[in-house]
This record gives C-alpha cells, structure tokens and sequence, in this order.
C-alpha cells in the first residue's frame, strides 16, 4: 500500500499571486493607521524639503548676505543664518518625531500581524498540521516576522524619505537649469534598468533565504523535541551533519542576495559617477558659451552629491525590503490557507438532554454534585468513506451506531484506522463521503464550540502546558474554581500524588514534569475531562507502557470519568476492554468483530486470540 503523500514542500509552495496577495496583507494592515501613515507622509515631505531647503539658505548667505554686510548690512545675512539654523532645527524636531511615530506604528503594525497569524494557526485543522512541520510555523512567527518588523520599522521611512529628497532635488535642478538638469535625468534611464533587474534577481535570492532559514529552524525544533531518541542513538553528529547543510543552503543564498546588493551598489555609483563626469563637461561647456553661471554649475554639483546620496540608502533600504517581502509572502500564504473543517455558517444546537438519557449518576458522583450529572449521546456513521488528502482510503465504507451511554472498546492491529475513526468523531476531520451525526446532528452542522464541549478527545500524548498542576487540569474547563478542580483530582485518583509535591497543586510542572509518571500524566487529562463533564469522550489509550498497579490505577479512573457518558476507547491493553459494553475489532478499515466482551471472549474470532494471547502473557 502506498503512502498518501505528506510532502513538506507541498505544504510550503507558494501560490502563484503571492506577491500580490502579500502587499493586500501589508495594505490590510496598514489601513487602520490610515492616519498615521498619512500624518507621516507629511512629516517625510516637511523633512525631506527642510534637507534640500537648507543649502539654499547657505547659498543666498554666500551670495547676497556677506558681500551686503561687507558693506555694512547685515540684516540679509542674519536673516540667512537664522532661516538656515531654523531649518536645523525643525529637521532635528522631525527626526525625533518621526523616528518616534514610526516606531510605535511599526510595533502595532507587527503586533497585529503576529496576532493574526497566531489565531490563524490555531484555526487551521489538525489535518494542516499533520501535514507541516511546527518548525516552519516557528520560522514564520519569528525570522519572517523580525525581518518586516526590520522594514517597518527602519527603512520604510528613510526610502519615503530618500525618494522625497530626492524628487525634491530634482525640482530644484529644473528651477536651476532646465538643460543640465535634463542631462541628471538621463542618468535614470540605466539606474531603472539597473533597479529592474537587480529587483528580479534578488526577489528570487530572498525567497531562498527564507525557505533556507525556514528549514535550519525546523530542524532545530525537531531536534529539541526529540532530543531524547537524539541523545539515546547518538544522532548528534547525524543531526550537525545535517543542520550544516541547512546553514551552508541559507549562508549561499544570503550571499547571493547580497552580491546583488553588491552590483546594485556598484551600478548606481558608476552612474553617479558618470553622471557627475557628464554634468561638469557639458555645465562647462554651457558657462563658456554663456547659457548658464558658474555658480549654477556649483550648485548642480553639489546637490548632485546629495541626489545621490540617499541612493545609497535605497540599495540598503531596498535590501531590507526584498527580505521582508519574501518575508511577508510565506505569512500571507499561510493567512492564505483555509481550515478545510470549516465552523457551519448556520449552526444547528444538539437537543437538549432529556432526564431519560441521562445516566445512572448515582454513588460515586458525590464528587461531582457541583456539576451537571453526564449524559450520553448516540453517534453515527453512515457511509462513512475517508482518505487522507488523495491517499488511499483509510476507512473504505464504515457504518457504526454507538446508543447514548455505551462504553465502546475499540481494538486492532496497528495502522488499522481507529486513531482515524476517533478524529471523525471528534471532528478533527470531515469524512470525505458520508455523515458523522450526534444525536442525529451533522457534525458539519453542529456550533463549533458545542461540539467542543460536548465531544472531548483525549489524546495519546497527555500533554501538560507550562503552568501549575491546578492550571493543567482547568483546561477541562477554565471557569472551574479550586474546589471543583480538587473534585476532579479526588475523583480520579491523582489528588494523593498532588498532595505529595513540593507546592501540591501549584507545583509548577515545566520545573517539576518529571516528577510526572506518564500514568500520572494519564490522570491530569483524565481530570480534565471530568472538569470538562462531556458527552462523548473519545479515548485514544496510551497505557501501553504502565506498570501493572498504574494500570489499575488508570482502569479506575477511568471507569469513574467515564461513567453515565458515551465512550470510544482505543484500547491497547486489552484490560481496559474489561469496563467497556462493547468491542469492536478493526481491522484495515473495517469492522471484522462487534460484540460483548465476553461473548467475543468466548467466540472463536480474532479477539479471542488477541485475549488469549494476553492472559497467557499475564501468568
Ligand atoms: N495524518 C495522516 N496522513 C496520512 N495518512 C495517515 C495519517 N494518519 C494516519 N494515516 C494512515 O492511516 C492509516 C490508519 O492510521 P491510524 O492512525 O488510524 O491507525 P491506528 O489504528 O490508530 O494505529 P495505532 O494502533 O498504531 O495507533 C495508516 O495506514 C496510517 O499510515
Ligand atoms: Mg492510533
């Protein structure tokens, strides 16, 4: 049987109007600091005229003020003086402002983006991120995001800037000299070609540096997670090996963006350069015929220096902008990307509980009179055909009907669907043919957060989040007060273990995780789901590696979480087998046995071979 393909790359390809669906996230982003933006275009106009104006006054200081007060009036040039050291210090006042505005804006800009994109994750479904590494998640929320905060935050103002003073300078040159300033004109003419190129070269070489350090760190993070098995076979020199290709991938495409950088550089100086050559040929040419003065030819000059001088921050400015675009096309395309289970756009409510279905809730919920006693809920599948994306089909054609408050076992051979079936229930997948229904509602139907709180799926993993003990198991249920998350504790056998640690239920289980058996582990997400108090608890059993007295341990615990609801349990003891109603043996996809423990026990079918097996391995 061949694989479905689970490619990274597939999962990485841009779309083919990234660039364009990139700028609508930047303007997207931008627009709710419309005013912002266009109070610091202002600011970058005043700034730039203040930059060019500020010769102007020097010159008419030269010109005028010191030959008048040679013969005794100084008020033109005081005047001067004074106008030029008004303009320093206004452009001083601007800077100020401007870096400061532009900063703020900046981290509000990135802020909100970082947020969207955080959100956006989480909502794309469990087959997304089935498919992806986290790592390149990683990559997205911190190198991309550091290289447009860097944009943002440095050079989108200075290339606003380095273009107004620029433009300006341009303006003054054809009030100065129509001719000669046609002649600076002309010098444009290669630097547009020069822009082009370098523009479609280095986009290419960008988009390598993010898709290379995108792979470095999702290496890293796969190398942290399983850091155990790294150290445990030795794979370190494996895992540099491989790291040191990664780097050597992002080291040469870093190179090659700035050998463009480099030839970009070089290319706008030569036509300084040459430009400069050609203004003070032809500007002579010009004086000696009399069309224009010297000191225009001096003036052209020396704004000719400064024309140029903000080029230079444009190759850098530009630099920044070819990673941050690159930068901002791997988020759009994952902003771009759809949760394919979609929340219904009119939901339909589960029927309310009627007394009948609600369980035998009697003795052992003293712990739970706080809460509302649990009540099942029947599940269906009805033609249920699945597949992973276009893999083969996992579950061919699947019919199960689980009565509200049935404790289903659900036992076969490894790969043989039942984690499968388990994330159809729960919703984490749409079939790709037929229904799942609850109480004979469409799941695709069903409110989102209904469906969260009456479906809970424990997983294999039983993971616990940085916090407290007490904070792990509130995820059950997050308005839960001290007293209830005591209750689930107690409930499921956990609270003496708790009582046990250093700090009880504010031991802090990043510092003390270890201190964590895995059954111990097993309980807090058993607690969970009794703070949770769902319908339906979907189990995919990870007790496979417990010792006998943990075993038992998480036997009655669950028994006690699981009592009055409807439970599909994956069991890989088949110990666990013992507390359920019903069993039902898969096998590639199909249901091969259904039936009561012990009349599968004493059948003649595969599940008695498996039982038989296990009570063999038991003496
Ligand atoms: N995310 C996925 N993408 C593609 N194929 C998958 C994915 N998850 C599982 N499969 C394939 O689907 C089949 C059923 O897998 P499933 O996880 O449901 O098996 P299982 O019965 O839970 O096995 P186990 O007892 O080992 O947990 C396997 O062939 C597996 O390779
Ligand atoms: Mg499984």
């Amino acid at each position: 049987m061949s694989l479905p393909r689970l490619d990274e790359d597939a999962v990485e390809q841009l779309p083919p109007d990234i660039a364009k669906k990139a700028r609508a996230l930047l303007l997207s982003l931008v627009r709710p600091h419309l005013a912002m933006a266009i109070f610091l275009l202002v600011i970058v106009v005043l700034t730039a005229l203040f930059l060019v104006i500020g010769p102007i006054f020097i010159a008419d200081a030269l010109d005028k003020g010191v030959p008048q007060a040679v013969d005794g009036d100084p008020g033109p040039l005081i005047w001067s003086v004074t106008a030029f050291v008004l303009s320093a210090i206004a452009s001083a006042v601007l800077a100020f402002a401007s870096t400061r505005l532009v900063g703020i804006t900046a981290q509000k800009v990135v802020y909100q983006l970082r947020s969207r994109l955080f959100t956006h994750i989480q909502r794309l479904d469990l087959g997304y991120h089935e498919r992806s590494t986290s790592g390149r998640l990683v990559s997205r929320q911190t190198s991309d995001m550091e290289s447009v905060q860097q944009f943002l935050t440095y050079s989108l103002f200075d290339t606003a800037l380095a273009l107004f003073e620029m433009a300006f300078i341009a303006v003054t040159l054809i009030v100065l000299d129509v001719p000669l300033a046609l002649v600076v004109f002309l010098g444009f003419i290669p630097l547009f070609f020069i822009t082009k190129s370098a523009h479609s070269s280095q986009r290419n070489a960008y988009r390598r540096t993010r898709t290379s350090i995108a792979k470095v760190i999702v290496h890293f993070v796969e190398t942290m997670g399983g850091i155990r098995a790294v150290q445990a076979y030795r794979r370190q020199p494996d895992r540099r090996g491989t790291l040191k290709d990664e780097d050597t991938l992002y080291r040469d495409a870093n190179t090659d963006a700035l050998r463009g950088v480099a030839w970009f550089a070089g290319w706008t100086r030569l036509v300084g350069n040459v430009t400069q050559t050609v203004i003070i040929i032809v500007g002579a040419w010009l004086v000696i015929e009399d069309w224009t003065q010297i000191g225009v030819l001096a003036a052209f000059i020396l704004y000719l220096r400064r024309f140029y001088g903000p080029l230079d921050e444009l190759v850098q400015a530009f630099n920044l902008y070819q990673s941050a675009s690159a930068a901002l096309e791997k988020m759009a395309a994952v902003l771009d990307t759809d949760p394919e289970v979609v929340a219904p756009t009119s939901p339909k409510p589960l029927p309310a509980h009627t007394s009948g279905q609600s369980a035998n809730a009697s003795d052992a919920t003293s712990a739970r009179e706080w809460a509302q006693a649990p009540s099942g809920r029947s599940i269906d599948l009805t033609h249920v055909r699945f597949s992973y994306g276009d893999g083969p089909d996992v579950l061919p054609r699947f019919d199960l009907r689980i009565p509200a408050g049935e404790i289903v076992a659900l036992v076969g051979a490894t790969g043989a669907g039942k984690s499968t079936l388990a994330k159809l229930v729960t919703r984490f997948y749409d079939p790709s043919e037929g229904r799942v229904t609850i109480d004979e509602v469409d799941l695709r139907d069903l409110d989102d957060a209904q469906l969260r709180s009456s479906v809970v799926m424990v997983t294999q993993e039983s993971f616990l989040f940085a916090g407290t003990i007490a904070d792990n198991i509130r995820i059950g249920n997050p308005d839960a007060g001290d007293e209830e998350v005591l209750a689930a504790a107690t409930a499921v056998g956990l609270d003496p273990y708790i009582r046990n640690l250093p700090d009880g239920y504010e031991t802090d289980v990043k510092k003390r995780g270890g201190r964590l058996s895995s059954g111990q582990r097993q309980l807090v997400s058993f607690a969970r789901v009794f703070l949770a108090n769902p319908d339906i608890v979907v189990l995919d059993e990870a007790t496979a590696h417990l010792d006998i007295p943990s075993e038992r341990l998480v036997q009655k615990a669950l028994a006690t979480v699981l009592e009055g609801r409807t439970a599909i349990i994956i069991a890989h003891r088949l110990s666990t087998v013992e507390i359920a109603d019903r069993v039902l043996v898969m096998d590639s996809g199909r249901i091969i046995e259904d039936g009561a423990p012990d009349e599968l026990v004493s059948g003649a079918g595969k599940f008695a071979q498996l039982h038989k097996a296990w009570r063999d391995s038991l003496v």
